[in-house]
């Protein structure tokens, strides 16, 4: 069943009923165009209304069949749109709820429109990497008016419908029985003719030209890596100045160029990635989970703050626990900085920040935090640290109680051990600054109980994080695999660059910031406390003596005041400087290494492949569980550029075969040894197969 029909006296009442959405499969598209005809042939039926079941009118679209033939068979959703608009009896669109994308071109072919208040009103393509392509570019303006019609369709943004009187014949007081006024209403337009149509009306503006072109300004301004909202002012234009089928024509044509753009092809891989990541195949959706209705946390440092923000922000009470009374009042103190900050912005009112503090109980007695449903560690990165906190927690927590650890390098397994119930214990990879970060590696221990993973994953939900789930390694996905990137960084240094000559090509390539910024950022000491341990436990591993020798200058990053590049005076804008240039420079010759120039080609190569090959490695070990995961990990944590659509995903574009070839080029350089190819990018490359494409 996806559509229904009812005839309510002399009203056909067509329901979608395609949940959760609603979206416009085949089958619902089919059932519509079904009942749009019966209603027409049926002598006792004036008029026909359209309207949803459940939680929306439409959300458009079906994603399930995205990607899929059934998208362009018959009836599609143009064909669907064209039996309303053309029918010889009245169509009222009754809308609630969620009225989006292919849902809203759809109402703008009826010929009438009543809401509910509240319902979100949007057209998303754009979010895609698309513009609407059943019509919406050229209806919606000649309902709305074209400025207002592309500010939605340019953002992708939902407005609630009563604030689009335009759009709507009527729209309700809260409350109303829907199908019932909309029937009403039905009956009242009934034998009204000509049957109005939103493609007859005229789309008029004083100074059309100067509209469009200061928004192509403010669009290349915001979104200039993606083609998408330009290509929409130019479809909206398009309802202004051709003719109306013209208009369909146009935007056909420039939606299928969009659907053919890599920059499209990124955002819909990252739309369904986020959704796979939820899924883990041996943990069914059906696993039970445990309940979280109480948190604590371990440590209120950088990251325990955040963390403990993160509940008190999903509503979940949080105690947070410290050694020492100035520990703790100091990072309480800094969650009230961090609200400050929000509600100084705009961003939150003083009552929420008094609810969010209210929620957060400091402690420095493990007494307070038995009864946590889930206890989160977040103190300091050392073994023996966190083996006393952890044999602690297992004294003292309530049965059942999920024992998560931030560690963002150890041994998950080994944690676990130092507990009676290694079955209870899992990592939550939090990022720093951990209320901001939309990532969550959750670590998957040998032990590591099914529900407890489900658990786990569904509370990243409720956190309103992505999370995405890594097996057991030193660094896990995302830092093992930005650890080879940082260290080509390093070995750029040695051979001819510096800082700031990589920090621009990878930032023009499209990172948020490049590895000497964000060194800066989170604090060099922490890689060189890691490169300590390593050498201790991995002895042999080479990398360039740089970063050791910039620390050595007590230069630690942003919070020093100086690292790689100065700071002056608290400054976040980074200055070059003349002595940590002159120590690279010192230290090539050091190494007798004859500086070469370095092209940019060849910075973003090396450290975009240097993530792509340790990725490859990370996937065939089964430490990620498929190529979107990790993907999903570089978009949401460490600043990939969106448009490129992750590391793996950015691989298949340039094709398996370059990019091996490209890596055994380097193989055969200075440095060569860290360029081993992964064998599953060999075997991927030989066999003309992609990460993405298996
Ligand atoms: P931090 O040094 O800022 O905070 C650690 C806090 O733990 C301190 O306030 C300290 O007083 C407290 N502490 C130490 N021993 C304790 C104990 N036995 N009981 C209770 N509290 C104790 O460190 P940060 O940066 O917050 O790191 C914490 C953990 O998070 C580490 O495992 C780190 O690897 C991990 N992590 C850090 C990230 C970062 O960017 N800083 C990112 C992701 C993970």
């Amino acid at each position: 069943m996806s559509a229904d029909y009812v005839v309510h006296g002399d009203v056909a009442v067509i329901t979608l009923n395609n949940p959760p959405v609603n979206g416009l499969g085949l089958a619902t598209r089919t059932a519509a165009v079904d009942g749009l005809r019966r209603a027409q042939m049926d002598a006792n039926v004036k008029a026909i209304v359209i309207t949803g079941a459940g939680k929306a009118f439409s959300g458009g679209a079906d994603i399930r069949e995205f990607n899929s033939p059934k998208a362009l068979t018959e009836p599609t959703l143009h064909t669907l749109i064209r039996t309303a608009e053309e029918a010889v009896k009245p169509v009222v669109a009754a809308i609630h709820s969620v009225c989006m994308g292919g849902g809203l071109e759809l109402a703008l072919g009826c010929h009438y429109r009543v809401a509910l208040p509240g319902a979100q009103i949007a057209l998303p393509e754009v979010k895609l990497g698309l513009l609407p392509g059943a019509g919406g570019t050229q209806r919606l303006p000649r309902a709305l008016g074209l400025e207002p019609a592309l500010k939605m369709i340019v953002t992708g943004n939902p407005v609630p419908s009563e604030k689009l009187p335009a759009l709507f014949d009527e729209v309700y007081a809260a409350g109303t029985d829907l199908v019932a006024a909309a029937v009403a209403f039905a009956e009242r337009i009934a034998d009204v003719r000509p049957l109005p149509k939103v493609r007859e009306r005229k789309v008029d503006h004083p100074d059309l030209e100067a509209f469009l072109r200061k928004t192509r300004e403010e669009v290349l301004a915001t979104s200039a890596r993606f083609p998408a909202p330009a290509e929409c002012v130019d479809t909206v234009a398009a309802s202004a100045t051709m003719p109306f089928e013209d208009g369909l024509k146009f935007e056909r044509e420039r939606f299928m160029h969009l659907m053919g753009t890599t920059e499209s092809k990124a955002l819909r891989h990252a739309f369904f990635a986020e959704r796979e990541a939820a899924k883990v195949p041996d943990v069914p959706a059906d696993t039970p989970q445990r309940r979280i209705a109480q948190a604590a946390v371990i440590g209120a440092g950088t990251m325990g703050g955040g963390i403990a923000m993160n509940f008190a922000n999903a509503g979940i009470p949080v105690t947070v626990l410290e050694t020492k009374q100035e520990a703790l009042d100091a990072g309480i103190a800094k969650i009230r900085a961090v609200y400050e900050a929000s509600v100084a912005k705009g961003k939150l009112t003083s009552e929420q920040l008094a609810q969010r503090i209210a929620l957060i109980t400091p402690t420095l007695r493990y007494e307070d935090v038995a009864q946590a449903d889930i206890v989160v560690e977040a103190v300091f990165e050392e073994m023996a640290v966190k083996e006393a906190v952890f044999r602690k927690l297992d004294d003292v927590m309530k049965p059942g109680a999920i024992l998560a650890t931030n560690t963002s390098t150890l041994d998950v397994d080994r944690i676990a051990a130092f507990t009676r119930r290694p079955q209870d214990v899992i990592g939550t990879h939090f990022f720093s600054p951990a209320h901001v970060m939309k990532l969550l590696e959750i670590v998957r221990g040998k032990a590591t109980g099914k529900d407890v993973l489900a658990t786990t994953l569904a509370l990243a939900k409720k956190l309103k994080k992505t999370g995405v789930v890594s097996g057991v390694c030193d660094g896990f996905i995302g830092n093992r695999m930005i650890e080879q990137y940082v260290r080509q960084a390093g070995f750029l240094l040695d051979e001819g660059c510096l800082p700031e000559q990589v920090d621009r090509a990878i930032e023009a390539f499209g990172f948020a910031m490049g590895p000497f910024r964000m060194g800066d950022l989170a604090g060099n000491d922490i890689g060189w406390a890691i490169r300590k341990r390593r050498q201790v436990e991995q002895p042999g591993m080479r990398y360039s003596k740089t970063a050791d020798l910039l620390c050595e200058m007590g230069r630690f990053g942003q919070k020093t005041g100086a690292g790689w590049y100065d700071y002056p005076a608290g400054q976040r804008t980074p200055q070059p400087n003349a002595q940590v240039n002159d120590m690279i420079v010192a230290h090539s010759q050091a190494l007798g290494i004859a500086r070469r120039d370095i092209g940019d080609d060849e910075i973003v190569e090396r450290l975009v492949y240097a993530l792509v090959n340790e990725g490859a490695r990370i996937l065939e070990e089964g430490i990620a569980l498929r190529a979107s995961d990790i993907d999903m990990v570089y978009l949401t944590g460490y600043g990939f550029p969106l448009f490129r659509g992750g590391p793996m995903f950015y691989a298949d574009t340039v094709g398996l075969p370059n990019v091996l070839a490209a890596i055994e080029r380097f193989a055969a350089g200075r440095n060569g040894e860290a360029w081993q190819p992964a064998p599953l990018l060999a075997r991927l490359a030989a066999a003309g197969k992609g990460f993405n494409s298996k």
